[in-house]
């Protein structure tokens, strides 16, 4: 706690790189990490966060994978988002974004000598996983439909733009609000995180669900946002969204932040 961001890199990747020689790289499969953490609580890394620790495990001859579940197909402002910190996965797990959600599909995406190593593993056989609906070719279709789109439209683009000024907009309308303990983000990915003190960034007790009443005051003002665990508000709009409309969620969630401040006051003074 309180490390700055590149002392927080540096033992991350002391603490990956003694856990690898004391375990035996040969017995860890894969490091898997979400570019950008999302459910866990919208967590932006450091900018040498994810470069050193592949730097660490391809050292050590242990894959990457990186989760692009959220981040792949351009919210965060390039078509995936390991590339905004210059690092190569050997396996990428991508699912929502590739259809814009408009279809159930998921991909798995080897780099070439991996693929073909599974491969050649049984010569005759094709490379499969044996689920039911792999390969589905209505998935697929709209798959390659809404990137055609994305790419025709320049989403990633837009992510990239109006995401800043979301996030501008967060930062300015919220950054001294009581109840604010961060702002933070990147593309089209904010999260806001809630505290009871924001000198000791103390957090409400869990029981008294804070981020789900702020987020039902959002819904009153037009504006659906997630409430995750731990009290952040967790942001992941669609990629087409709009200059106004991003100020519209910046309006709805300051009013339901001052509208929850107003009701916690009211209770404790009863
Ligand atoms: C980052 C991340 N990875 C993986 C998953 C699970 O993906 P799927 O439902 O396609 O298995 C999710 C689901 O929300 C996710 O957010």
């Amino acid at each position: 706690m309180g490390a700055s961001p590149s002392e927080c890199t540096r033992r991350c990747a002391e603490e990956l790189e003694q856990t690898l020689e004391r375990e035996g790289p040969e017995t860890v499969a894969a490091f898997i990490a979400e570019p950008v953490q999302g459910t866990g609580g919208v967590v932006v890394p450091p900018e040498d966060y994810l470069p050193r620790m592949y730097e660490v495990c391809h050292r050590h001859g242990v894959l990457c994978i990186a989760d692009e579940v959220i981040t792949g197909f351009g919210r965060l402002g390039s078509l995936f988002g390991v590339e905004q910190w210059g690092v190569v996965p050997d396996i990428m797990v991508v699912a929502k974004g590739i259809t814009s959600g408009y279809f159930p599909l998921a991909a798995v995406i080897l780099r070439t000598p991996l693929f073909e190593e599974l491969r050649d593993l049984a010569p005759n056989a094709p490379f499969m996983h044996g689920f039911t609906y792999s390969g589905h070719p209505v998935g697929c279709a709209v798959a390659l439909g809404n990137i055609e789109i994305l790419e025709r439209e320049r989403l990633p683009d837009n992510a990239a733009r109006v995401g800043g000024i979301l996030l501008d907009g967060l930062r300015a309308s919220l950054a001294d609000h009581p109840l604010v303990g961060e702002v933070r983000g990147r593309g089209l990915m904010a999260g806001v995180e809630v505290v009871r003190d924001r000198g000791s960034n103390t957090k409400f007790p869990a029981e008294q669900a804070v981020g789900r009443r702020v987020a039902r005051e959002a819904v009153e003002r037009g504006v659906l946002f997630r409430p995750l665990p731990g009290d952040v508000i967790a942001m992941s709009p669609p990629l087409v969204l709009t200059d106004a409309q991003a100020g519209q969620m910046v309006d709805a969630l300051r009013g339901a932040l001052d509208a929850t401040l107003d009701s916690l006051a009211r209770a404790a003074a009863l």
